[in-house]
C-alpha cells in the first residue's frame, strides 16, 4: 500500500476497514448462535471457540493506520465490537441463561411461570417483581409518563438478572430495613424466595412471618436471596408489566447478560371474558354494553383495549422480524397452544431457552394439566385445559366479541386468531377459532 497514492491508500483502507468488519458480524453471528444453541454449558466450558484470530490480530496492529484519521471512529467502533464480541464468547461460555416472560395480565402467565418455578434446583425465579415499581411510580405525584415506565423496567430487569435487589427496595413500600421485607408482592408464587436461604429468622409476632405455600418463613433478607441467587445456574422473570419488547434491548446488548424472551399471547377476546370476571370492579362498562348490546367505539375503555392489543402486535412484530439483535432470542407462544400441547410447548420453550428440561419440571406439568399417558408411552395431547380455555365462547356475548374483533383485528390477524360471524359461530366449539401457525423457527 505504500507504493500507493495516499488517496488509493485511504480507499483500499476503506475497503479493508469494511471487508473486516464483514468478516467480524459474521462470525460474531454465526459464533454466538453456534456456542448458545448447539452445545451445553459443560462442552462450552471444554471447547471454547475461537474468536477470528485474523480479524484480531490485524485490529490489534491499529498503529499503522493512526495516520488516517478518518478511519479511526471505524476502528474505534470495530475494536468496541470485538471486545464486546469477546465478553459474549465468555458469557456463552459459562452457560447461564436469563429468560424473561412477557405476558399481559389473563394470559395464562402464572401457569407458563411455573415451567421454570419449578426447576428449582438451578432456577431462580421471580413473579411480578416489577408490581413494585409500577405501583410506586404511578403513585408518585403527578403520576409519570410511559418512557419512564418503561425505563424504570428495563433498569430494574436488568439488575435483577444480575442478582442485584438494590434498586428494586427502592421501590417497596414499605421500604425494607436492613434490606428486610415482609411485603414482597406474592413472594409465595417463587420457590427461590420461600426457602431457608432467603428466610430471615421467624420472629415471635405473627404478623411478621410471611406464608409460603407450605409453610411459613420469617421475612425475605435480600442480602441473602442475592447470594442465592448468584449460586444458581440460571434466572427467569415473569412479567405482564412491559409494553415493548424493543425497550428490553439493553438487556440483549449487556455482555454479562445472555438474555432469552419468550412472548405468551391469548385470543384478546378470552382475555376480555377473563378480565370482566377477575377484575370485574373496572370493567364495569363493559358490564353494561353486556346487557345494552351497544359499545360505543371512542370509549376511553374501547381506546384502552385496543391500546394494549396494538403493544402487544407491535412487539410481537418487533420479534417475528428478528432483527439481528434479536437472533435466537425471541420465541412467541400462544397460550392455547400450551393448552392443547402443554409437553410439547414446554420442550420447545426449554430447547430454546437453552435450558435441560428437568424431570421434575415434567412432572408437574403432567400433574396439573392431567394428560393421560397412552399406550405408547407418550404424553397425550388430548386435555383438560384445553377445554377451559375455550369457556369464554359461551360466556361471552356476540357484540363483545364483536367489538373485540373491531378494535384488535390486525392482533389477531398476526397470532391467527379466527374472527366470528355469529352468535352461532362463536358458541359452536366444533368450530376451532384458532388457526394452526408456527412462529418459532428452530
Ligand atoms: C490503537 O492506537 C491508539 C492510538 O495510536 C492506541 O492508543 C491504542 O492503544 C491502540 N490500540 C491497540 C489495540 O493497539
Ligand atoms: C458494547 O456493549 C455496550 C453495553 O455493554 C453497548 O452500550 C455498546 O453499544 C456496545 N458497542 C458496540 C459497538 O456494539
Ligand atoms: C447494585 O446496584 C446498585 C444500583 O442499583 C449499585 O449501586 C451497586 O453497586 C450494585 N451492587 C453490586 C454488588 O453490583
Ligand atoms: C440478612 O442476611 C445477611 C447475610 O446472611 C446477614 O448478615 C444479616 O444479618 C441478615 N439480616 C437479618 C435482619 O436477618
Ligand atoms: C377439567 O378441569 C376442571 C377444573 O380444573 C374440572 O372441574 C373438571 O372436572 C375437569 N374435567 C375433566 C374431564 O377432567
Ligand atoms: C356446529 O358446527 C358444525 C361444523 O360446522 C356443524 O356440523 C354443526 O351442525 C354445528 N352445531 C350446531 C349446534 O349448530
Amino acid at each position: 500500500m505504500a507504493l500507493l497514492h495516499p488517496r488509493m491508500r485511504n480507499k483500499y483502507a476503506v475497503f479493508f476497514v469494511f471487508i473486516v468488519a464483514l468478516v467480524i458480524i459474521e462470525k460474531e453471528n454465526n459464533i454466538i448462535s453456534r456456542v448458545s444453541d448447539k452445545l451445553t454449558p459443560k462442552q462450552n466450558l471444554q471447547t471454547p471457540p475461537q474468536p477470528n484470530v485474523s480479524a484480531m490480530g490485524l485490529l490489534k496492529h491499529n498503529s499503522s493506520y493512526a495516520s488516517l484519521s478518518e478511519l479511526e471512529p471505524t476502528f474505534v467502533h470495530l475494536k468496541r465490537r470485538l471486545e464486546n464480541y469477546t465478553k459474549q464468547v465468555a458469557r456463552h461460555r459459562d452457560g447461564r441463561k436469563h429468560i424473561l416472560l412477557l405476558a399481559t395480565t389473563r394470559t395464562g402467565s402464572s401457569f407458563v411461570g411455573e415451567f421454570f418455578n419449578q426447576q428449582d434446583r438451578n432456577m431462580f425465579y421471580l413473579y411480578e417483581p416489577l408490581w413494585h415499581v409500577e405501583r410506586k411510580l404511578n403513585l408518585a405525584a403527578g403520576g409519570t409518563n410511559a418512557l419512564a415506565m418503561a425505563r424504570a423496567y428495563q433498569d430494574v430487569l436488568q439488575q435483577l438478572f444480575l442478582c442485584n435487589f438494590t434498586l428494586l427496595e427502592s421501590f417497596i413500600e414499605p421500604p425494607p430495613v436492613a434490606h428486610v421485607t415482609a411485603a414482597l408482592f406474592r413472594r409465595e408464587s417463587s420457590a427461590s424466595l420461600c426457602t431457608d436461604h432467603v428466610c430471615s429468622p421467624v420472629v415471635k409476632d405473627v404478623f411478621e412471618r410471611y406464608h409460603c405455600k407450605e409453610r411459613s418463613c420469617g421475612p425475605l433478607n435480600f442480602t441473602r436471596a442475592s447470594e442465592f441467587c448468584l449460586r444458581k445456574a440460571h434466572r427467569a422473570i415473569k412479567t405482564v408489566r412491559v409494553r415493548q419488547l424493543e425497550s428490553l434491548r439493553p438487556l440483549v446488548e449487556d455482555p454479562r447478560l445472555d438474555v432469552r424472551f419468550i412472548q405468551l399471547v391469548r385470543d384478546p377476546r378470552a382475555v376480555l371474558a377473563s378480565r370482566m370476571v377477575a377484575f370485574s370492579y373496572k370493567y364495569t362498562s363493559w358490564k353494561q354494553w353486556e346487557v345494552t348490546g351497544e359499545v360505543p367505539v371512542d370509549d376511553d375503555e374501547v381506546k384502552r383495549l385496543k391500546g394494549n392489543c396494538d403493544s402487544i402486535r407491535l412487539s410481537a412484530e418487533v420479534g417475528l422480524r428478528r432483527p439481528a439483535w434479536l437472533q435466537r432470542r425471541y420465541m412467541l407462544v400462544r397460550y392455547e397452544d400450551i393448552a392443547r400441547y402443554p409437553m410439547q410447548k414446554a420442550a420447545e420453550m426449554y430447547r430454546f431457552s437453552g435450558i435441560p428440561f428437568t424431570p421434575q419440571v415434567k412432572e408437574w406439568i403432567r400433574k396439573n394439566t392431567q394428560a393421560s399417558k397412552e399406550a405408547d408411552g407418550v404424553y397425550s395431547t388430548q386435555k383438560n385445559s384445553s377445554k377451559q380455555v375455550e369457556k369464554w365462547r359461551s360466556s361471552m356475548p356476540f357484540n363483545l366479541a364483536r367489538m373485540v374483533q373491531k378494535v384488535c383485528g390486525p392482533t389477531m390477524k398476526l397470532f391467527g386468531y379466527r374472527f366470528v360471524n355469529d352468535e352461532d359461530m362463536l358458541t359452536n366449539k366444533s368450530i376451532s377459532l384458532l388457526e394452526e401457525k408456527v412462529f418459532h423457527f428452530p
